[in-house]
């Protein structure tokens, strides 16, 4: 039976961020890491301005609102998170800063706390080498837990066992899931896991259809959304994931899953390179500087 009080979420990010806001809105008490004093402040508007149109719209009450953002701890230092009962980390996706961290976290967390990671697509078997070289025995207790944008609205949460996750830390990061009101379910350790190994192709290639002038974007995206029912076209999704983030999760697959058929377009690699990476940036597929009409 999971005895979790606090959870600490590193990275303030639109993950962290998300992550965060859903756990204390689901009564836990949270330690939001980040270093970057910035994107902390920026975080901490974002969950008055998220909370409060809860409120107006009527989904939440006033006082409940407050307590929410009163259990969120906004801090910069990694040694505050050194009591809680839970971690989830959500930093950016390089896997040399995700095991130092892991590694942090094994020689500091105590030892029944499971260290959860948000990666999109670094390998979780990885991360967990890491962590059982830094202490013995934390590998077993490394998971993944893949949570998706925007965490507050989307419900699945893809639990990623890795070849050393014990059952006790799996079976734990379910019942977690479930308190935080989303709907766990496992994939196993493999390039993209099962969600981005299906979306990013589908992504990748709707900007081949859009290289080769099959249709305009806005057109591939109206037929994906009104033929296929997406909430989102191909391409905007690209945009509002960030193409970057396409890019680096194609480069994962293909070198994973050593199949050049997983190479990102040349379309995508291009505007990346320009600078053009989505709602981020301003402007990726799509321009977003202008008002919208
Ligand atoms: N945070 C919290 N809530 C948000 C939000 C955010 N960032 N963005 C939207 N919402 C909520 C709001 O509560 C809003 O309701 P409200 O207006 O009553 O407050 C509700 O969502 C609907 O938002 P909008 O009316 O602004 O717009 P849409 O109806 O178009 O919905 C969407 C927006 C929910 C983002 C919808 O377009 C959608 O589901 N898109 C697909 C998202 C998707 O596929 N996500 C997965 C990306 S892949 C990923 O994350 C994995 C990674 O590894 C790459």
């Amino acid at each position: 039976m999971l005895n979790v009080k606090t959870i600490g979420v590193i990275g303030a990010g639109q993950m962290g961020g998300g992550i965060a806001l859903v756990a204390a809105s689901n009564k836990f008490n949270v330690v939001l890491c980040e270093k970057s004093a910035d994107q902390l402040h920026k975080c901490e508007a974002d969950h008055k301005k998220r909370l409060g149109r809860e409120v107006e719209k009527q989904r939440m009450q006033q006082a409940d609102a407050d307590a929410a953002l009163k259990r969120i701890k906004y801090v910069q230092a990694m040694d505050l998170i050194r009591d809680c009962d839970f971690v989830v980390e959500a930093v950016v996706e390089s896997s040399q800063v995700k095991r130092d961290i892991f590694a942090g976290l094994a020689r500091m967390m105590r030892e029944e706390v499971i260290l959860a990671t948000n990666t999109s697509s670094i390998s979780i078997t990885e991360i967990a080498a890491a962590a059982e070289v830094a202490h013995k025995g934390a590998g077993q207790r490394v998971i993944g837990m893949h949570f998706f944008n925007p965490v507050p609205v989307m419900k699945l949460v893809e639990v990623i066992k890795g070849l050393q996750t014990s059952e006790a830390t799996t079976s734990g990061t379910i019942e977690l899931a479930k308190l935080l009101g989303k709907t766990p379910v496992p994939a196993n350790d493999r390039a993209g896991f099962v969600s981005n190994r299906v979306l990013m192709p589908l992504i990748n290639e709707a900007f081949y259809a859009w290289m080769e002038g099959v249709a305009e974007p806005a057109h591939i995206d109206e037929i994906m959304k009104l033929g296929c029912n997406f909430p989102m076209g191909p391409l905007r999704l690209a945009d509002f994931i960030g193409l970057d983030t396409c890019e680096h999760i194609m480069n994962v697959l293909a070198d994973g899953l050593n199949n050049d058929r997983y190479r990102a377009c040349p379309l995508l690699r291009q505007l990346v390179a320009a600078g053009r990476l989505g709602d981020k940036s301003g402007r990726g597929v799509f321009d977003y500087t202008q008002p919208a009409k």
